[in-house]
């Protein structure tokens, strides 16, 4: 059943689905992984190239070689093959029991104009790239997509996201599935190029990202390395938590496997970024992690609970507005939500962790469906955000239906600031977040 949209004459919350649903359709079994021919190239080859925003009018070009002296460089300019810029970026690598990574280069290039496409070339060699840059202003258009992995559903995932018009991919966690099989990283690296040179990739980090083994290595090690946000442009001291802001759009992008209690640093870096919101340059407060807090799925059922406790008074008091995560293989909305229950003022909660992984999809829901739920699917598929101004956003949500991208739920969403929530709780905000 399609959900249906009402219009109020309220300015509070507008066109937000009236009805809770349950998607009816049920997908087939998952795909197995690709298989990735062996293609040698050359040593000092630019291989999965991939691209992020990294502070205003810069982004940062990342790529791995497997010549450790290939050069940081990357040239870049408006025209095909002029090049009138270049700029020198940073390397790292790592080991990993017996794996060695390649030469892994993070190049910041910029400043750059809004909304132009950029041509671009790494280290020096190999084929040319381009890649466009978010408008200045509103609207913005982003394609969200979670727990990704490589696999036949992946593949059909990122081709319909190739078809829609899209600024900037929001990737909530569980990227490549390497699971400690660090050539998967490479595989996926290069599965991805084609999107990720293309149009920033925003990315957090998900169960799958942590390959911790006791004693001898710290999580993340290999997410870090390759997939390096702008957390020091956003005064995060990790990688796993940060923020951006792009046309009308302030992003917090936070970490579900890393401290978030009260005297964590990522609580207090995450109250200090909120208190700093202009939400007259930015009206549209969205944020991005792994693990759902609300999921009326079976699956990793209350295991953003703890988060949720420490963060969401947070962000309430701030007045998010799209709060999207992955982890569950699977597609739910939520009405405007807070404290448990519908609230005109809190959050619509999207869980999106259905880019379409090896481990399949997440069927099994919570009966009767809670009543902030607005609609739920399992079905691959991934989301399309549409920001056309100050008070209007467009959320749509494309099933994988055999292959075709199908339209399976769609809502306005109109933004807090319009509906008078943040100046009706203007003493509650300061108190929170600035403790007077
Ligand atoms: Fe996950």
């Amino acid at each position: 059943m399609d959900s249906k949209l009402f219009v109020t004459s309220s300015t509070f919350v507008l066109l937000i689905s009236f009805a809770t649903v349950t998607g009816d359709y049920v997908r087939p079994p998952p795909r197995k992984t690709l298989r990735f021919p062996w293609n040698p190239k050359p040593s000092s080859h630019p291989q999965q190239v991939h691209i992020s925003l990294a502070g205003d009018k810069h982004m940062r070009v990342s790529w791995i070689t497997e010549d450790k002296s290939a050069p940081s460089i990357v040239d870049y300019g408006t025209s095909p093959g002029k090049y009138s810029a270049t700029s020198l970026g940073e390397s790292t690598s790592y080991n990993y029991l017996l794996y060695s990574s390649g030469k892994i280069h993070h190049t910041v290039i910029g400043p750059l104009k809004p909304d132009t496409v950029y041509f671009y070339q790494c280290g020096g060699q190999g084929p040319e790239f381009q890649l466009k840059t978010p408008p200045a202003h509103l609207p913005i258009t982003f394609a969200v997509a979670g727990d990704l992995g490589q696999t036949g559903w992946t593949e059909s995932t990122l081709n319909h996201i190739d078809k829609c018009k899209y600024d900037v991919h929001l990737l909530p966690g569980d990227l490549s599935y390497a699971d400690y099989i660090q050539h998967r990283w490479d595989t996926f690296g290069n599965l991805v190029q084609p999107l990720a040179s293309a149009r920033p990739w925003m990315v957090t980090e998900g169960n799958h990202e942590k390959e911790s083994i006791p004693l001898f290595k710290h999580g993340f090690e290999s997410y870090n390395s390759r997939w390096k946000m702008p957390f020091e442009e956003s005064g995060s001291n990790s990688n796993l938590y940060y923020s951006f802001e792009v046309a009308g759009a302030h992003i917090i992008v936070l970490g579900s496997y890393t401290d978030y209690d009260e005297s964590s640093n990522q609580y207090n870096w995450l109250k200090a970024n909120l208190a700093e919101v202009d939400r007259k340059k930015t009206p549209w407060l969205i944020v991005l992690f792994h693990v759902p807090w609300y999921n009326s799925n079976e699956a990793h059922k209350c295991e953003g609970d703890g988060m949720m406790a420490a963060m969401e008074p947070l962000l309430y008091a701030a007045s998010a507005d799209i709060l999207l995560a992955g982890h569950v293989h699977a597609y739910e909305r939520t009405l405007r939500v807070n404290n448990g229950r519908s609230d005109p003022c809190g959050a619509v909660h999207i869980t999106i962790g259905d880019g379409g992984n090896r481990e399949g999809l997440a069927r099994k829901y919570k009966e009767p469906q809670p009543e902030w739920s607005a609609f739920r699917e399992a079905s691959f598929g991934h989301g399309e955000l549409k920001i056309v101004n100050s008070t209007h956003a467009y959320w749509s949500w494309h099933r994988n239906d055999d292959d075709e991208p199908v339209r399976s739920d769609e809502t306005w969403i109109t933004s807090l600031i319009s509906s008078g929530c943040i100046a009706d709780r203007r003493d509650e905000r300061r108190k929170i977040l600035l403790g007077h």
